[in-house]
């Protein structure tokens, strides 16, 4: 099921040029381009600095702290090492802004294992190491910063039997 967060009015929006406000513990921005409004969480997947300080520009945002680059309309990054960043349906009804935000049903497992081979594949240190260590997906084997992976952490085999993560 998905929430409806009333966000604030389009007349806010224009006279700011972002909105901002929460689904739960979630953060996320409201822009205006070229006529349409845009959703999206409000953390940069780099480093987590807010979106909506950045700069939108013919449907791109610039996130101000590294100038990564996201499709305002699907989230997607132009800059490998920064990631993706969560977009959501907005809805305008008698000028009051709302976002659906739907379940994020993921595979964090799947999602980790993709950036961690892009980054390998791409030499993007950056990416490796979020990758290695997310400690809050479980089920995801290469924890390194924390140790709190699972017991049972499977690794790449060495010959003499005993596993060694590859970050
Ligand atoms: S925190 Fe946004 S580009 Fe680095």
């Amino acid at each position: 099921m998905a929430e409806h967060v009333k966000i604030g009015s389009v007349d806010e929006l224009r006279a700011r040029g972002w909105l901002t406000g929460k689904a739960g513990s979630l953060p996320i921005c409201v822009f205006e381009s070229d006529g349409e409004l845009f959703a999206l969480d409000d953390r940069c997947p780099h480093m987590g600095f807010p979106l909506h300080r950045g700069t939108v520009e013919s449907g791109l945002l610039t996130c101000h702290w590294h100038n990564a680059r996201f499709d305002l309309r699907s989230g997607g990054t132009l800059d490998p090492w920064a990631d993706d960043v969560r977009a959501y349906p907005v809805e305008v009804d008698d000028g009051t802004v709302t976002v659906v935000v739907a379940a994020d049903h993921t595979d964090r497992v799947e999602y980790l294992r993709r950036r961690l081979e892009e980054g390998l594949e791409q030499g993007i240190t950056l990416v490796i190491a979020k990758a290695c260590s997310d400690c809050s997906t479980p089920g995801w084997p290469w924890v390194t910063s924390c140790g709190s992976g699972p017991p049972s952490a499977p690794a790449t085999a060495r010959r003499d039997g005993a596993r060694d993560s590859p970050c």
